[in-house]
């Protein structure tokens, strides 16, 4: 199978074909959803569903290669996208570019930063140097703390300018594709439709070029996780623990293993 690149995400904004993005960390979900999706994202969201950290400030370069390393020996049609950690683009173009080296050596075929047009110069430099960008705009989740917390962004006038204003720039540093996370509808269809490449909403309504969503939310493994903007496929997390439930009521009375279970 051939593997999706950013000119053919950029075909589908241009057919009106919506784009599917979801979340991966592992070798075994990324061969679950290869097939099924566009572009797999290994997101910096892992430090909080995989790290069971707060927020994704904590994560490392390191930590990102492992993961991508992981995700991208199971791919064979999926675009595969890498987030850059917190503080591994914004101090410098040159060390941005020599971090984004190292997750496209791991096996990204893109690397996704977040901002806008303060980012721009370095999303210029590593385009311009052949590695393409995904930005994120909205609520950006480097940011938690300067925007006060997981909020929807873009709510007040100037927001929105600023937001309408920081996509356009992106558009024109470079950027192949953007996410807009947790926006209103409105806005999102506006940014949308000003611009030529495509946007991949979480949180930002029906009028995106297309969608993305963590895997394990998406999966329900959270019971506590229930924002506005999620919709569960499934309910993993009631489904897993009545599993292990059976485990282990089943080793204590002795009924696992079996002698069908028993090598002789
Ligand atoms: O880190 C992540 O998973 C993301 C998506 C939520 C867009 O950035």
């Amino acid at each position: 199978m051939k593997r999706l690149t950013i000119l053919d995400l950029q075909k589908k904004k241009d057919q009106k074909e919506k784009i599917v993005a979801v979340t991966a960390y592992d070798a075994t979900f990324s061969s679950l959803v290869d097939a099924e999706v566009d572009v797999v994202l290994v997101g910096d969201s892992l430090g909080m569903v995989i790290q069971g950290q707060d927020n994704t400030l904590s994560v490392s370069l390191e930590d990102m290669v492992y993961h991508t390393k992981a995700v991208a020996r199971k791919l064979s049609h999926a675009h595969l996208v890498v987030d850059m950690p917190f503080l591994t683009y914004q101090v410098s173009k040159e060390k941005a570019l020599q971090n984004a080296g190292e997750l496209l050596k791991a096996g990204a075929q893109s690397v996704k930063v977040e901002g806008g047009v303060e980012i721009c110069e370095t999303i210029h430099h590593l385009t311009q140097l052949g590695i393409p960008v995904m930005g994120h705009v909205g609520l950006t989740p480097q940011s938690v703390h300067q925007l006060g917390g997981f909020r929807v962004q873009g709510k007040e006038a100037f927001q929105k300018d600023k937001l309408l204003r920081d996509a356009k720039h992106l558009e024109e540093a470079g950027a192949y594709a953007v996410v807009l996370e947790s926006i209103p509808q409105d806005l999102a269809c506006d940014m949308t439709q000003s611009l030529r490449i495509p946007t991949i909403g979480i949180g930002a309504g029906v009028g995106c070029d297309g969608q993305v969503l963590v895997i394990y939310d998406l999966l329900g493994m959270d019971p506590h996780f229930k924002p506005k903007f999620l919709k569960r496929y499934a309910h993993l997390a009631r489904d897993i623990q009545a599993a292990v439930q059976t485990y282990a009521q089943e080793v204590r009375e002795e009924k696992f293993p079996t002698e069908g279970h028993s090598f002789h």
